[in-house]
């Protein structure tokens, strides 16, 4: 069962020890999630009009590009809701340079994104309905092996959590669907790449992650008996997951803010953690 550890910290520049920078980090690559209960992302009053969900377009995410700063996926381009983003983007930044020193060497800064939709009764298609038990894994977005570290904040105004399900370790999940998992057609990762389907190579590793997540989300018995629990995040606490390894699904809730970050696993305090070492061992085989 995924564990949540919490570590009672309250500012986002807020100095941490190194016992509390070890859990921390022994929590996130053993596959916990690292709660923050008293971390909150306060918005000033004229920021509150963000949070009205209209502002998103189609999607679900207003995002910021950290290539190039820009706000995008919201048909409202204003200047302050983009600085709104960016403080969260920062914010975020300063936590990981106190909470998870060792990293920051070597991480990646992705996407920030605000998700002020509703996520009940959202109508998506089945692989990208993440109220389905997953690993996150994209299509578009191979990550060769580095891992996909992730950090939310709830900030709804009316006291509504963040309803997520918990499901089994990493090595369960890929226990689970060893058998079923295909080999990569060869070829097929230059022609994806070469058609701009995917942004970078699709490596085996990717190939084998998007299998997981998509026989995990089409599989409705796997839905149902998994063992899993419910977990409630509250408004005004944050919590760090390595998504990529958790298996987990967002049920309900309205207003959050989440930062990406990718880690090489040459980064990780222990590497054979990782999704793509745990994959590596079962499949016996090297995957990048
Ligand atoms: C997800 O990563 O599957 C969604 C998380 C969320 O929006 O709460
Ligand atoms: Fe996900």
């Amino acid at each position: 069962m995924t564990e949540i550890v919490s570590l009672p910290i309250e500012h986002w520049d807020q100095a941490c020890s190194p016992q509390q920078q070890d859990t921390a980090l022994q929590a996130l690559e053993g596959g916990s999630v690292v709660l923050l209960p008293h971390l909150a992302f306060p918005l000033d009053d004229t920021e509150l009009r963000f949070l009205d969900p209209s502002l998103a377009d189609a999607g679900k995410n207003i995002s910021l590009n950290p290539a190039n700063g820009t706000l995008q996926g919201s048909r409202d381009s204003l200047e302050p809701l983009r600085g709104m983003v960016e403080r969260y983007a920062q914010s975020s930044a300063s936590l990981l340079r106190q909470l998870l020193p060792s990293y920051v060497p070597a991480i990646q800064t992705g996407r920030t994104s605000f998700r002020p939709v509703e996520v009940e009764g959202r109508t998506t298609s089945w692989r990208k309905d993440d109220t389905r038990l997953h690993v996150d894994s994209f299509p578009s977005s191979p990550t060769q092996g580095k891992r996909i570290l992730r950090l939310f904040t709830n900030v709804n105004p009316e006291g509504r959590p963040r309803t997520w399900r918990l499901g089994e370790s990493f090595e369960g999940v890929a226990r689970h669907y060893l058998p079923s998992l295909h080999r990569p057609v060869w070829g097929s990762s230059a022609v994806l790449q070469a058609l701009g389907i995917t942004k970078s190579k699709r490596s085996a590793y990717d190939h084998f992650m998007l299998q997981l997540h998509d026989q995990m989300k089409a599989d409705a018995s796997y839905q149902a008996k998994a063992p899993q629990h419910t977990q409630q995040f509250v408004p005004g606490s944050s919590w760090l997951v390595y998504t990529d390894q958790v298996s987990h699904a967002a049920m309900a809730g309205q207003h959050l803010f989440e930062q990406t970050f990718y880690l090489p696993i040459d980064g990780m305090s222990d590497a054979a953690t990782s999704p793509l070492r745990v994959l590596e061992r079962l499949l016996r085989r090297t995957l990048v």
